[in-house]
């Protein structure tokens, strides 16, 4: 269950994993740049959009309390680029935490209710906010970072399998020993 500095545990791999496919379903959300959504990844994957962005909020927070009481016995990032990986994976968190923030103001600050699947959750004003407009429009350029974020962080993992040949893909995968 818990983590050891050789390898990430059950709890640990489980969010990374589970959190990773639903991100990957939301960059889906960027083919709304093409026929204003109309077409199949529009009309089957987006219209989920707001509520799996709700759940991986509340997944992060999750995440985040499990990787504090895990401090201390977690697998430490090593080498000479360590301060750089540590870096990464601090503003992925803090992707993972703005994206949905963001993208909840997006939505109540037009004064549209927030919905989770179709019931709604906070009720919508009516009428404008615009200093969540402001923070709401935040979600696209937030979204393009974390996307090269993310591929540089697949690059890196790649980089350590193929290249390095050391345990750091195995490590999250479950593979590595003790
Ligand atoms: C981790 C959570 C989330 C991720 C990774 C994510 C990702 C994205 C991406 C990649 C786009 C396309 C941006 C573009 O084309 O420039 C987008 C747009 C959008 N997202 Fe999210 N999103 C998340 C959570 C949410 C939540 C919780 C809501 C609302 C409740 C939301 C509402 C929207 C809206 C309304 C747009 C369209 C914005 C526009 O038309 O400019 N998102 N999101
Ligand atoms: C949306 C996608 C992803 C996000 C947001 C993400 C985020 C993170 C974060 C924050 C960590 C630090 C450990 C933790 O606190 O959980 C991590 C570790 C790791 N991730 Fe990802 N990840 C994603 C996808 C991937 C993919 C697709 C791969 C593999 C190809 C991968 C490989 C790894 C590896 C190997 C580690 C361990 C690094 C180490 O121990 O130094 N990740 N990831």
């Amino acid at each position: 269950m818990n983590d050891t500095p050789n390898r990430y545990g059950v709890i640990s791999r489980a969010f990374h994993w589970l959190m990773a496919v639903l991100i990957l379903l939301q960059f889906m959300k960027f083919f709304d740049r093409i026929s204003d959504g109309e077409h199949w990844i529009g009309q089957t994957i987006v219209p989920t959009h707001g509520s799996l962005g709700l759940i991986l909020l509340v997944l992060v927070v999750l995440r985040v309390l499990w990787a504090v009481k895990q401090r201390g016995q977690r697998p430490v990032v090593e080498g000479a680029l360590a301060t750089f990986a540590k870096v990464g994976h601090g503003l992925l968190y803090l992707c993972m935490i703005l994206m949905p923030v963001t993208g909840a103001l997006f939505v109540l600050g037009r004064g549209y209710p927030l919905r989770f699947f179709g019931t709604p959750i906070i009720p919508g004003s009516g009428t404008q906010t615009d200093w969540m407009i402001a923070l709401g429009n935040l979600h696209s350029p937030i979204a393009w970072l974390f996307l090269l974020l993310v591929l540089g962080h697949v690059a890196a993992a790649v980089y350590h399998h193929l290249a390095l040949k050391d345990d750091t893909l195995r490590r999250m995968l479950g593979r590595a020993a003790g």
